[in-house]
Formats: structure tokens, sequence, C-alpha cells
């Protein structure tokens, strides 16, 4: 059959709706235990999420600390101002978070009001368990409440987004007076969040519904959805909520968020335009942009996807089956609903090995959407290659991605990693030798004894370094088949002795600091020990950072 007489993407519709990507990586995204992101690469990130064309990047909470703070500043100053290569033609609005008092909305304010487009996002919890249990305030003082803070935000800038906390287990009623009275006061933007992911698909679209239908002068504001993942049903109830009137979603990269995470952007922004005809929207998001932006916000956070994940899972396009395959290799829509192109995926099965030169690996890296590396990096990426290419034949875009990875989305380097020397087997007690150049320029050598390699490289460290943390979680994935493939390690650890660090804004309580670091070779250990000084650097860096701020308290 001809290929083309095959349509498997829906048709497209004419003069769709456009819905609104607000992305919230950085905020509730890095909420997730252990994602802490350093200021460096929240804004590495907010330069890919305008890349991409996320039309609204909350940037952060301010008032949390002063770094939260001094990183969405940073963001609404230098990605604030962004246009290039964006569908909307518009930068981005930079948006921080703040609870309903002038204090959290002042700070927001002056955290946001750098970025020519910027808005101030003010949450209050209306539910009767959070009234009740968490706020300790009745129904009226909450409507009060809202709308001084509603009306204060009004008088620092245009542009209000109100969130009632808990709004899929409130009252509907109530929603509607509260939000009624939120649009009074000039809020522009109402978000509905499902806080803790409890509603199903037919009850928030009914909810949304509502809302529209009942809420006095709703046509004056964007209805917005944010949904949290706790059943697994965060994706429905977005596009249930875009089916019925939400004209903006809230999602993180990889679904990252509090506890189970927040709706996936890649999965809603796919489902519109594998479905055009089914949801009638469009989005300013350039979805090839996509797979990079997931390994990067992976790289940073440490949180590893997973290979079944939708989209950007390492298994997504990749076809096992026999009869899987002999079905792709007569007709691609067989079994593939999407291209991998769409995504960024690149299609390009071209060799490089070690007889590749610099051109053809900058062309290459070009092509897999890396094409503003320094002079510096890409040096660097080339080395690396170099050598990964004369102890493996093949050398794959994977490949490439962990190398990218490993070689640039690390923290800043404070000890740097010179050599490692292990000695292991079943007879004798592994042993490493480790140097490492120190933050004064000096080279350091020591080594200890371990209950394994990895142990040992770890100990010899930590007899340079002498930073006192524990291990929570050690992984390793082959970024390829074959015994020649590359390690990847994603370690956390945490400072032992920690002061709290900021709070959490829905538990209000001090956030417990994890750091994560990732590390990529052919050899593991080689691989763990870089994944172990990149998340102590992580956290040598944010000590620093801490022991220079002013404390903020709320
Ligand atoms: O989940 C939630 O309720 C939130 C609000 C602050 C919008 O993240
Ligand atoms: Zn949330």
């Amino acid at each position: 059959m001809d290929e083309s007489s095959v349509t498997q993407k829906e048709d497209d519709v004419a003069d769709k709706d456009v819905v609104v990507i607000f992305d919230t990586t950085l905020r509730d995204g890095e909420q997730s235990p252990g994602a802490t992101l350093n200021v460096e690469e929240k804004l590495e990130i907010a330069r890919q999420l305008s890349r991409l064309g996320v039309d609204i990047c909350e940037a952060g909470f301010p008032i949390a600390s002063q770094g939260d703070f001094d990183a969405v500043r940073r963001i609404a100053e230098e990605v604030g101002p962004l246009t290039e290569g964006r569908k909307s033609g518009q930068p981005m609005v930079i948006a921080g978070l703040a609870r309903a008092n002038e204090t959290d909305i002042k700070r927001a304010y002056d955290a946001v009001k750098a970025a020519p487009r910027h808005r101030i996002h003010t949450f209050l919890a209306t539910s009767d368990i959070h009234l009740q249990f968490k706020l300790k305030m009745d129904r009226e003082e909450c409507i009060d409440q809202v709308i001084t803070a509603v009306t204060y935000a009004k008088t620092l800038c245009d542009d209000i987004e109100f969130s009632p906390e808990d709004a899929g287990r409130s009252d509907p009623d109530f929603l509607v007076q509260v939000l009624g009275e939120a649009i009074k006061a000039g809020a522009t933007t109402l978000n509905i969040p499902d806080t803790v992911g409890y509603t199903t698909p037919e009850e928030f679209g009914g909810l949304i519904k509502y809302l529209i239908e009942n809420t006095p002068n709703a046509d004056k504001a964007v209805w917005s959805v944010h949904c949290h993942n706790d059943l697994g049903l965060a994706t429905a109830n977005t596009l249930a909520g875009v089916q019925n009137g939400a004209r903006q979603m809230e999602v993180t990269l990889n679904g990252i968020g509090e506890r189970a995470g927040n709706t996936s952007l890649e999965e809603v922004v796919m489902a519109i335009e594998t479905r055009p005809q089914t949801y009638k929207v469009q989005t300013n998001i350039d979805t090839t942009q996509i797979t990079r932006t997931s390994r990067m916000v992976s790289a940073y956070t440490g949180m590893v996807v997973q290979p079944n994940k939708a989209i950007v899972g390492a298994n997504a396009f990749a076809h096992e089956a026999g009869i899987h395959q002999d079905g792709m290799l007569k007709n691609q829509q067989t079994y593939e609903i999407m291209r991998p192109e769409t995504v960024g995926l690149s299609a390009s099965k071209l060799v490089m090995g070690k007889h590749s030169g610099r051109h053809a690996f900058r062309v290459r890296l070009e092509e897999m959407g890396y094409d503003d590396l320094e002079e510096q990096e890409l040096n660097a990426a080339f080395k690396r290659f170099k050598h990964l290419a004369d102890k493996k034949k093949v050398v794959t875009d994977a490949d490439i991605e962990a190398i990218i990875a490993d070689e640039i989305y690390q923290p800043q380097e404070i000890w740097k990693l010179n050599h490692i020397q292990v000695s292991c087997g079943d007879h004798s007690m592994p042993t490493a030798s480790v140097s490492l150049t120190g933050p004064d320029g000096k080279v350091y050598q020591d080594a200890a004894l371990g209950t394994g390699p990895v142990d040992a490289v770890y100990e010899a460290v930590n007899r340079i370094v002498g930073v006192n943390n524990r291990l929570t979680e050690f992984m390793i994935n082959a970024v390829t088949e074959g015994l020649d493939a590359i390690a990847e390690t994603t370690i956390r650890i945490q400072p032992i002795n920690d002061e709290a660090y900021g709070f959490n804004p829905q538990t209000n309580m001090p956030f417990s600091r994890t750091y994560s670091g990732h590390g990529a070779s052919t050899d593991i250990v080689v691989a763990s020990a870089r994944a172990y000084i990149s998340a102590l650097n992580k956290m040598l860096a944010a000590q620093d950072e801490q022991s220079s701020e002013v404390s903020v308290t709320a």
C-alpha cells in the first residue's frame, strides 16, 4: 500500500484556539525530592524552555529562599527578553509564585519585574480540609484574604494568576464565589489545581465546565488546569479540562513534581498534536525540542526517565517484537502513531566512529539540536567522543547524548577528578587510589579500602574532600546495548547535619536537601566516580551559596 494513503495523525482542523503552556518544572518540578537545581542550571533550563516555546515559565517561589529569589530574578533579566526561534514571536512570561499575603507577593513581584512580560501567581487553599486544619480559617476569611491579596498584586502588575489550592476537593459553589471575587479584584488567569491528584477525568472536566458556566465574568479570565499524578490521571485530567474550556495547561518536563509528579508537558502536547480532531486546539510548542529539553531536565535534576515513559522514555519509539519490526519495515504506521523526528529524536542512522572528524561531529550535534554549544564545550565533547571512539567501534546518538550530559550538564567544577585506580576481585580487599584537583588548583591524592570498588573510590574521595554526607541512591544504566556500552550513573547524596533550606509551600515544612550527580563512562567505576564528584560539587556550591545568604522566614 502507498504509505501516503495511510493517515495516522488525524486530519488537522482549521482555526484552532491556542492553549497556552505554563511550565512549572522550575517550581513544582523542583519540589520533587532530590531535584535541587542551582541558579546556573535553572538559567540553562529556562533558556531551553524558551526555545521549546513555553508561553509562561514559572521560574520559582521567590520568598522560599534568597537562592530562589536570585534564580527567578536572573531568569527574568536574562531569559525574559528572549524571542529567538519562538513560534509565538513573543518572549516568555516569567511568573513567580506567592502565598496570598503582601510579603510573598511583593517578593515575587521584585523577582519577576525585570522581565518584559511578568506575572504574579498567588494561591490560597479553598477545600474545607485545608481551611480547617491547615489554615484554620473559615470560608468568609478565605474570601477576604483572596480579595486583599489579588487587589494588592494588581497594584504591582497587570498579569495576575490566582489558584484555589486543592480545588479538586473544594465545594464547587464555594469555588464559584471565590473565583468570582478573584476576577473582580483583577485576576486575569484562574488556575484550578487538583493538588492531591484525587479527581477523575469526568469529574475534573465537569468541574471546569461548571466553574466556567457559573462564575460571574468567567469570560474575563483565562481558565487554567494544574493536575498532580497521584492516581496516574494527570494527563487525562488536564486534557479533560481543555475539552471543557481550559486554555492554559500547567505542566512539567518528564512529569516531575511533588510526590507522583505533575502533568507532563510532552504527553499533553503530543496528544494535542496527534489528535487534532479530538482536542481542536493548538500549542506554541516546537515539538522537535522536546527530547533535548527532557534530557537536559533529567540530567540536571537527576530524575531518571523510566524507559517506558510516553514520548521521552528510551523505549518510546523502540520496536522489539519480531511481528512489530516486520510491520514497521512494511509501513512505519503499523506500530507508530508519531514519527520520532517530531519530538526531536534524530532519524539519521549516520555511523560515527574513530575516523569521524571534528566537523562531522559538530554537524551531528547540530542535527541533534545542539546548535548553540560554546567552542570550549564543543572541544570538551569532541575530546570525549574521540576517546570513546577508540574503545567502541560505533558511536551512536545515545552515546553522544551521554557525553553531552556528562560534559555539559554538570555543576560548576569545584573538585575535578583527574584519575582513579582500583584493584578488586573475589580474593582481595577492594582498594582505590584517587587523584583530584582541589578548588585551590592543587592536586590531592589518597587511597582507601572499601566493600567494593565503588565504595573504595568514594572512601578515597571522602578522605580528600572531607565533607560529611550519606549516599541515598545509586543507579546505573547502560546507554546502549553491548558489552562496550557507556554506563550512566546517577546518584543522590544528603549532607549530614544540613541546615534547613527554604520551605515547601504545600506543607510549610523545610525542604530536606538531596543533591544528585551523574557521570558517564565505558568503565562503571569511572562513571560512578564522576557521578560522586558531580553530586559533591553541587552540594558544596549550594553550601557556599547558603552561607552567603540572608535567611528568609515566612
Ligand atoms: O498543586 C498545587 O495546588 C500548586 C499550587 C501552588 C498551584 O502547585
Ligand atoms: Zn502543584
